[in-house]
């Protein structure tokens, strides 16, 4: 599917932004015109052969995965199977420029990640959540999410530099859906490392993502916590996909339910996809990363 049909692909590698939103080639200026990715297929993310090599070691092997547009999917696997890796190659972090990589990378049908470089690929519309919070420690909550609304430049120029009552609209909702109402007004370095958590994808949220990639957002936090941003997440669907890579059993059981696609990553590869109960009871899978 998708680039795999495509026998004329030429593997360049990523070059600079100038480069990418001049030619059409990326399908990049279109995206950014539109505010849209091609879905029209099913997947809004697809790896295929994706091979990555840090001085001969292959930490991605041969890895192929897609997510469809709209869904949650986990991503579960023992420390060192290339979860971290695979989201580093997803948004450019890793490239020809850093590793030795292989294979196709693509955004919807028609946008190439392995053409692009990080701030492109930022661009796009995929929102990338690292498991130590980001926030501006000085600024109130309130303020965080202003800037980064501010930070995204198809929506702040559209808005003349001063904020509107549509993008407090959007401020105020993200507040609710973050369930930090109440500490709008309070500087981010007092909050606690849940509410700050919140505040990053809050601050994700603020420029629209299509696609949101979160590795193990509930490291360091309470079962309440953690709870309530699985609430969070589940909120979310319908307004973007999803990536979650993490290690927390009943984090991921709340968010992929009875029905959810998990997907078991070991040795850079796929070693197991299903529902939670299927990965769980899959031989292989309890070898190598749940133990008996
Ligand atoms: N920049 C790098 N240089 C060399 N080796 C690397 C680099 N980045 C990752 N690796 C190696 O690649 C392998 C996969 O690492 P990665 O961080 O992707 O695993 P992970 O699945 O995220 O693990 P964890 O659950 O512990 O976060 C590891 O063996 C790691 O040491
Ligand atoms: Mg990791």
């Amino acid at each position: 599917m998708i680039a795999a049909t495509d026998p004329n692909r030429n593997p360049t590698p990523r070059h600079d932004a100038t480069q990418a939103e001049s030619g059409d080639a990326t399908g990049l200026g279109r995206v950014l015109e539109r505010g849209a990715i091609d879905v029209s297929h099913g997947p809004i993310l697809y790896l295929e052969d994706v091979t990555v090599q840090f001085d001969g070691f292959r930490a991605l092997n041969k890895l192929t995965l897609s997510i469809d547009h709209g869904e949650l999917r986990c991503v579960i696997g023992p420390n060192g199977a290339g979860k971290t890796t695979m989201m580093d190659v997803i948004t450019g972090k890793t490239g020809p420029r850093n590793a030795s990589v292989s294979g196709r990378v693509f955004l919807g049908q028609s946008i190439d990640l392995m053409r692009l470089n990080e701030p492109t690929i930022a661009q796009t519309g995929i929102g990338r959540k690292f498991q130590k919070p980001t926030v501006f420690e000085q600024h109130a909550v309130w303020e965080n999410l202003e800037l980064a609304m501010k930070a995204d430049k198809r929506w702040w120029s559209s808005l003349r530099a001063r904020l509107d009552a549509d993008g407090r609209n959007r401020i105020e909702q993200t507040l609710a859906l973050t369930a930090l109402e109440d500490e709008a007004y309070r500087p981010a370095g007092l909050l606690s490392h849940g509410q700050k958590q919140r505040l990053e994808i809050g601050m994700l949220l603020m420029q629209q993502p299509q696609l949101l990639l979160l590795d193990e957002p509930v490291a360091g936090m309470t079962d309440e916590e953690t709870m309530q941003l699985a609430k969070l997440l589940d909120g979310l669907r319908g307004s973007c996909s999803m990536m979650v890579v993490e290690h927390d059993m009943e984090f991921v059981a709340a968010l992929a339910g009875e029905s959810g696609k998990v997907t078991v990553l070991s040795e850079g590869s796929v070693l197991a996809e299903g529902t939670l109960d299927a990965v769980k009871r899959d031989e292989r899978v309890i070898e190598s990363y749940l133990g008996r």
